[in-house]
């Protein structure tokens, strides 16, 4: 069941063969990285993590960032070693197989596709509170907001979804000329917000400090880990790298290191400057977010003239500035966020488009969802395929929801490449490693260990539906993609040419088409 393994060399090989310019430096990649990261886990998620946590998620980004350290240790050795397209799947398959391959790219779905939801209802609320603070228009409740967030439909997010798909389908990628401008965006915004928040800061807003207790605070990691996801985008980059054996290690742990950093001093100003408690039912227990219960408490509590709790926002730094008086800062938090956010989504649903395609080039997807535009020239199939799934469920589910199961899928993913580089430095010591993660035996099980902290501390409703998506992928595998499997028709490809910038379709195989 496990012996289905693609020959390592077969990866090096296409990555050796890639006509694509490599033309990124390890500057760049770091851009790329912490343009892929900072997103709607600083900008929203901060509220539904304190309302899990209170002032205890500075413990939770340290939690979340540290995991996320190990696992970017354990992806540098692999995505320096084969920098090729598919990145933790690619991976899984030349060490763990196809199984367990199949079942990381299942999982990357998941991570790609729902966590472009999740940045897209991000982008929605903050959209709508522009529109409201800055220009006085006040959009319907209903359709601005999911069921369970006491709307009906998202349409924003609909909107900034399928506006993101089309941009890809006509072959949109970003430059690494408007990354840096949108990083720029960004970074000049949290800028703004320390300059305001920290000065103000107050002792006594900090407690108390872990008023969930321990589990809290590893509740809230397991969400606001969000926050982190994307950095891996370096990794599937690595094609475009020069000296990706130095730069893709520099670029991942690089912003990887920069996003923690500027979290903990953005997490430090929202609770110095206005503090961040959980609100309590009547019972004294925390409410969980992104409940219809926690939605009608707060409006409770709105309506009752006191305060809104920092935990009821949906823009939380956007909140902490208007709290602080700076209606107009606020204004220009929430414009940027609009700005940069889309490309966040775009980064992440083509990430998905990407080890889709990988897998479809492999056999265990369609040929068809590998269809390439006969003018555009991008996969649009399998990227009409994935805006769909992003808009549906960004369209009827609320942002804390959707950032959970993304990062299901990615905890797994981050399991499984810890695995694959120490089953692989016991398989093939002798195999040249350009970097090494240092202190494997140490590292590599800390991050097993660790993402399964953080995978068990998800709420239950996120860990059931993960089931049930395995369940599914593992039909799905068994019925389909196993016959089909490329490399279990005894056929190893070499591809010449990179699956980004696809020039012709996959070859339909004998008998499929
Ligand atoms: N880390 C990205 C965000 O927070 C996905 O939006």
């Amino acid at each position: 069941m496990f012996g289905r393994v693609k020959p390592l060399d077969a990866i090096l090989a296409t990555a050796q063969r890639k006509s694509l310019h490599r033309t990124l430096g390890a500057f760049q990649l770091t851009m790329l990285g912490i343009g892929a990261v900072i997103g709607t886990g600083i900008f929203v998620l901060t509220a539904e993590a304190g309302q899990k946590a209170g002032p205890g998620i500075m413990l939770s980004f340290v939690i979340a960032g540290f995991v996320c350290a190990v696992a970017a240790l354990c992806y540098s050795e692999l995505s320096a070693m084969a920098p090729v397209a598919g990145s933790a799947y690619t991976y899984t398959y030349a060490v763990l197989g196809e199984v367990l391959a199949w079942m990381v790219g299942w999982a990357l779905v998941m991570e790609y596709a729902l966590g472009a939801s999740a940045v897209a209802v991000g982008w929605s609320h903050h959209i709508v509170g522009l529109l409201h603070d800055f220009a006085g228009i006040t959009l319907p409740k209903q359709w601005v907001n999911s069921p369970i967030d006491g709307g009906f439909i998202n349409l924003p997010a609909i909107f900034i979804t399928m506006l993101i798909t089309w941009l890809l389908v006509i072959g949109t990628t970003e430059s690494a000329r408007v990354n840096a401008v949108l990083v720029a965006v960004k970074l000049s915004a949290l800028a703004l917000f320390l300059a305001l928040a920290l000065p103000v800061m107050q002792a006594e807003k900090f407690h108390p400090f872990m008023p969930t207790g321990m589990s809290g605070v590893a509740g809230a990691a397991a969400s606001i880990f969000f926050a982190y996801v994307g950095f891996d985008a370096v990794s599937t980059a690595a094609e475009e790298t020069i000296n990706p054996q130095r730069n893709v290690p520099i670029g991942l742990v690089g912003s990887l290191a920069i996003c923690t950093v500027i979290y903990m001093l953005v997490a430090a100003g929202a609770i110095g400057a206005i503090g961040i408690q959980p609100v309590f039912d009547a019972a004294g227990k925390a409410l969980e977010p992104g409940t219809v219960a926690l939605t009608q408490r707060c409006d409770a509590i709105v309506a009752s003239g006191a305060v809104k709790p920092l935990t009821c926002s949906h823009e939380a730094l956007v909140y902490v500035m208007q709290q602080l008086g700076h209606l107009q800062v606020g204004n220009l938090l929430a414009l940027a966020a609009t700005i940069a956010l889309p490309s966040v989504i775009l980064m992440m649903m083509y990430g998905q488009t990407r080890v889709a395609f990988v897998m479809a080039r492999d056999g265990l997807f369609p040929a068809a969802f590998a269809t390439i535009h006969p003018k555009f020239k991008t996969p649009h199939v399998i990227t009409w395929i994935t805006g769909v799934f992003a808009f549906a469920f960004a369209s009827i589910l609320p942002v804390g929801l959707l950032a959970d199961l993304s990062n299901a899928g990615t905890l797994l993913a981050f399991a499984m490449v810890a695995i694959a580089v120490l089953v692989l430095r016991v398989r093939e010591p002798e195999r040249k490693r350009v970097f090494r993660t240092p202190m494997v035996w140490l590292v590599s099980p800390v991050a097993v260990v660790g993402s399964l902290y953080l995978f068990f501390s998800l709420p239950m409703i996120t860990k059931e539906f993960f089931v049930g998506w395995a369940a599914v992928g593992l039909v799905i595998y068994f019925t389909y993609s196993r016959s089909r499997s490329h490399l279990g028709r005894g056929v190893v490809e070499v591809h010449e040419t990179d699956p980004e910038v696809p020039p012709s379709p996959v070859p339909p195989l004998p008998g499929m088409d």
